[in-house]
């Protein structure tokens, strides 16, 4: 018999950098009933370069579909319940395809995004403007940054050209949404856009760019391919979709002016809701779009934080030091120690993101002794996610004047206890984290259900009854806090320089 549900049920693709997963939730209580998640690779080619395979991806996401309706059967909850899907996705990943057969040309590259002092960076395909080079590569790809130092070069006489426009079909539906396209660097994010004149700068052509659309009304319905044999989610509505970080934003529900969330996936990503207003940073943060969520709805801007490596180190700790075997372990070594001993490790692999956007920076681990062993570097490799996070949220404190009270987190990484607690010493605040930590997911699960014509999601904390919150609260002095936080720093500047 199947199983009674209480209310109706929305699913919601969250396509990250590590990994793609499906989850389904209940759109009365935003309880989690069932989920499938997988890891997908990263390619290295060359130094600096990182790419993934387009197919892949998409493959993944059926399959992460399909195991999450056969695991939701084996609950007796009937995948008819499922009234519309979300998409969230990794941000400023590019993939060129065929407009009429639908193979993408190449794996899928990004270009960085910075604020830099001439906002130099831009989004390519792969240093082509002509689609039939078409490529993807991910958004901690580097290949880029000899392009983006000609592109600077050609900056018309006002330096903030760029910084203050953009803030830093195939039988289908060819589109995307505001906060998606506020990523590329050629979205105009005061009039919700393609920018003409960005385009010509950058020699895109306007017409192979998607139509733009809110963050949650209906883009289309489900259509079942040889791919996907979840026949039951045939016709549902797609109706959301956000760039992770934005949809995290909605999924803690941070709908007010000032409010912020840190989400720690592969990088680790700090958004404060600014309103209705574009505030831009003094202090080495990107502007972007928060979110609009509705056709009529109005949009929403945010102040963000990048830091490009966090869960990050902790697969590079699994793959290429093999230090660890699961990225839990790390815990762990972690907890055997409970100290780096003096350690610190800076994983700039990609460069410095915010607030020092170096890319002429590199990894490196310092403050070695005969006594370190691979529990300190665990440890340390932990605390340089909390330390970035602290460089991010000093910088948003600066640009908004009045200092956070207490941290939202969520993400993957935030199971991690010790992370939490060091989090909590690091910024000398209270670090706050929802019992499901699936929050990017959520928020594009609100915004599909949420949307015109499908209606099941209300946007109001009742509709979250099921997540809870747990608080962690710092444990050490704030001296010995600043000791750590400014031999950091140290750290940081010897990290700067290796690549000229
Ligand atoms: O801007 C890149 C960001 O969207 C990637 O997110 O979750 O893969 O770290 P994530």
């Amino acid at each position: 018999a199947k199983k009674a549900v209480l209310g109706p049920l929305v699913g919601a693709v969250d396509q990250g950098t590590s990994s793609t997963r499906f989850l389904v939730f209940n759109s009365k209580t935003a309880e989690l009933l069932s989920h499938h998640q997988v890891e997908i690779k990263q390619e290295f080619p060359r130094e600096g370069w990182v790419e993934q395979d387009p197919k892949e991806i998409l493959q993944s996401v059926y399959e992460c579909i399909e195991k999450t309706c056969e695991k939701l059967g084996q609950l007796n909850i009937d995948i008819s319940n499922i009234k519309a899907i979300g998409v969230s996705n990794q941000r400023e990943t590019t993939v060129v395809w065929d407009k009429l057969t639908g193979e993408p040309l190449y794996n899928a590259v990004a270009a960085p995004v910075s604020p830099g002092p001439s906002d130099p960076v831009a989004v390519v395909p792969s240093g082509s403007s002509v689609p039939a080079a078409g490529t993807s590569s991910v958004w901690l790809d580097l290949r880029t940054q000899s392009t983006v130092e000609n592109l600077s070069k050609r900056i018309p006489g006002n330096n903030n050209f760029v910084k203050s426009l953009t803030g830093g079909a195939n039988g289908g539906v060819h589109c995307t949404d505001v906060t998606n396209a506020s990523r590329t660097m050629l979205f105009n994010i005061h009039s919700l856009e393609w920018d003409k004149e960005l385009c010509e700068f950058f020699e895109i052509p306007m017409k192979i760019l998607p139509n733009v659309r809110s963050s949650s009304e209906i883009y289309g319905l489900m259509k079942i391919s040889h791919s996907l044999k979840a026949g039951a989610l045939e016709g549902v509505p797609i109706s959301g979709c956000l760039g992770d970080q934005s949809a995290a934003l909605v999924g803690q529900m941070c709908f007010q002016d000032g409010q912020a969330k840190n989400t720690y996936g592969t990088g680790c990503f700090l958004l404060c809701n600014t309103g209705r207003k574009c505030v831009f940073s003094e202090h080495g943060l990107l502007t972007t779009v928060a979110y609009k969520l509705g056709r009529d709805k109005p949009v929403y801007y945010a102040l963000e934080g990048s830091v490009a490596i966090a869960g990050a180190v902790i697969r590079w700790l699994r793959d290429n030091l093999g230090i660890i075997q699961t990225s839990e372990e790390i815990e762990k070594l972690a907890k055997e120690v409970g100290t780096s001993y003096g350690c610190y490790f800076v994983p700039a692999f990609s460069g410095l993101y915010a607030p020092y956007w170096e890319p002429s920076a590199r990894g490196i681990i310092c403050g070695l002794t005969q006594f370190t062993n691979k529990c300190h570097i665990a440890f340390a490799a932990l605390e340089a996610v909390c330390f970035q996070t602290r460089e991010i949220l000093d910088a948003m404190n600066r640009d908004c004047g009045i200092p956070l009270s207490h941290l939202q987190v969520d993400g993957g990484m935030t199971n991690n206890k010790i992370l939490m607690q060091l989090q909590a010493d690091i910024l000398y605040i209270p670090v706050v984290k929802p019992s499901m930590p699936e929050t990017t997911a959520l928020g594009a699960a609100m915004a599909a259900g949420a949307a015109e014509g499908v209606g099941v999601w209300s946007l109001e904390p009742e509709d979250l009854s099921a997540v809870t919150m747990e608080r962690f609260e710092p444990q050490i002095n704030a001296e010995e806090s600043e000791i750590r936080y400014s031999t950091w720093k140290k750290a940081v500047m010897k990290s700067v320089g290796w690549v000229t």
